[in-house]
């Protein structure tokens, strides 16, 4: 039986080259608009000058200097100048840091309290001022979805929060041909692992579900060669934005036990160390599949090697055989992108592993879709993607 679902997504997606273009249609004039910007990517793309020129003759302020994985510290400043200015609507030019960023920015504008005391009470219930995204990197999802993910540099620590969906998202496939190569490698690996948090739980919760996942998956799978080998193809990379987008938009969860556990386990990595998210999440990924095949993910393995890789029981000798081989080909796909599989190999400290566990522990963390992934089948897991 489906789970009972509520879905609403009010955000208004503008696709297509040039379309910057259309910002003044798209932001009412009275409004005064803080342009949260990160480190400057945009100024050497063209990305800022488009933005500058259809807002000509508005009222704009900027802040630059959104880091990759946004802290509160350098948040508060950007609420203080928005504060200071009166802004009124909020305009992200970036990618999913920058606009995580600005989705505290909205709140916090609107609050007394402090906005590390929002991120940590994991939502906001006052107003909101209203945001606008320009994207730079497909990967988050955060274009056409309502959560973001804030830092803390003084405790190390990186967690989730929900806040507000944007008004509209404006995603042009040329941006983010100027990234470099990395950043595309770890935005198709978050990709990657966003349908798999949604689709590698129950089995038949819905069919339709399953099905749409799986679409995904092969799209991904089907347009990464050629990404790899060539990231400035816009077509490609128009296919990616597309499957970035639908990946975590909420399209995929109607009615679907999720698991999250190797985001969580990725934000610690990272908190701790500083490696890219998606890059964590490749490492993690094949090692909390081979961790949980026994402990209830063993019918949707099968299904994801079938389906996904071709690689059936008949074929392979066997279900633990094919289950095995897909989890291989899973790790194959992050290693093609040119991402290192270890976290060894990524250079991650094996301190890193006992201070996750200890975090876990000291907070009661319990993961997965059946509650059952508890500190120490974390260690396991990380202990597998150590080596
Ligand atoms: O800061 P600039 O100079 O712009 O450089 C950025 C940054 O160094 C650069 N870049 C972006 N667009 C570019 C470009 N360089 C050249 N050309 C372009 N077109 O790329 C670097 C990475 O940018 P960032 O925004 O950090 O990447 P991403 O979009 O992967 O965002 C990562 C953050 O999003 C969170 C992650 O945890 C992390 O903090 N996530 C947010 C989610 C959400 N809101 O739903 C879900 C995700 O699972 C994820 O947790
Ligand atoms: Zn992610």
């Amino acid at each position: 039986m489906i789970q009972p679902f509520t879905y609403y997504n009010p955000t208004k997606l503008v696709f297509g080259e040039g379309r910057i273009a259309e910002l003044p249609r798209l932001i009412d004039p009275h409004y005064r608009i803080l342009l949260v910007m990160g480190g400057g990517s945009i100024r050497r793309n063209g990305v800022y000058d488009a933005v500058c020129q259809a807002l000509e003759g508005r009222s704009v302020t900027e802040f630059w200097g959104i880091e990759s994985n946004p802290t509160v510290e350098t948040i508060r400043k950007a609420v203080q100048l928005g504060r200071q200015e009166q802004c009124d609507f909020v305009l992200a030019v970036g990618g999913g840091s920058v606009i995580d960023a600005s989705k505290l920015i909205i709140a916090a504008m609107c609050s007394d309290q402090d906005p590390w005391d929002i991120v940590r009470a994991g939502k906001h219930r006052g107003e909101y001022l209203p945001l606008g995204v320009v994207l730079t990197i497909p990967a988050t999802g955060s274009e056409m979805n309502s959560g973001g993910v804030i830092s803390c540099r003084e405790t190390q620590e990186k967690y989730s929060f929900s806040s507000k969906h944007p008004q509209f998202s404006i995603l042009d496939p040329r941006v983010p041909t100027s990234l470099p190569p990395y950043q595309v490698a770890c935005g198709i690996a978050d990709t990657f692992v966003h349908v798999m948090e949604q689709y590698m739980t129950t089995m038949r919760s819905p069919l339709l579900m399953d099905r749409m996942a799986e679409g995904v998956l092969h799209t991904l799978i089907e347009i990464a060669p050629g990404l790899t080998l060539n990231h400035k193809d816009v077509d490609l990379m128009g296919e990616f934005m597309l499957c970035a987008t639908v990946g975590l938009n909420g399209y995929l969860s109607w009615g679907v036990d999720q698991d999250w556990s190797t985001h969580y386990i990725g934000h610690e990595v990272t908190a701790l160390t500083g490696l890219t998210h998606g890059h964590t999440l490749a490492i993690i990924l094949p090692a909390t599949l081979q961790v949980m095949r026994h402990l209830g993910k063993q019918d949707k393995l099968l299904q994801y090697a079938t389906r996904i890789w071709g690689l059936t029981p008949q074929a392979c000798q066997g279900e633990e055989h094919a289950i095995t081989a897909a989890i291989e080909a899973t790790k194959q796909f992050f290693a093609k992108l040119g991402l290192s599989v270890t976290l060894r190999d990524a250079e991650v400290p094996h301190e890193v592993i006992d201070e996750v566990v200890r975090r876990f522990t000291e907070r009661g963390t319990v993961l997965g879709e059946h509650q059952n992934m508890t500190p120490e089948i974390v260690r396991q897991i990380l202990e597998l993607a150590y080596e």
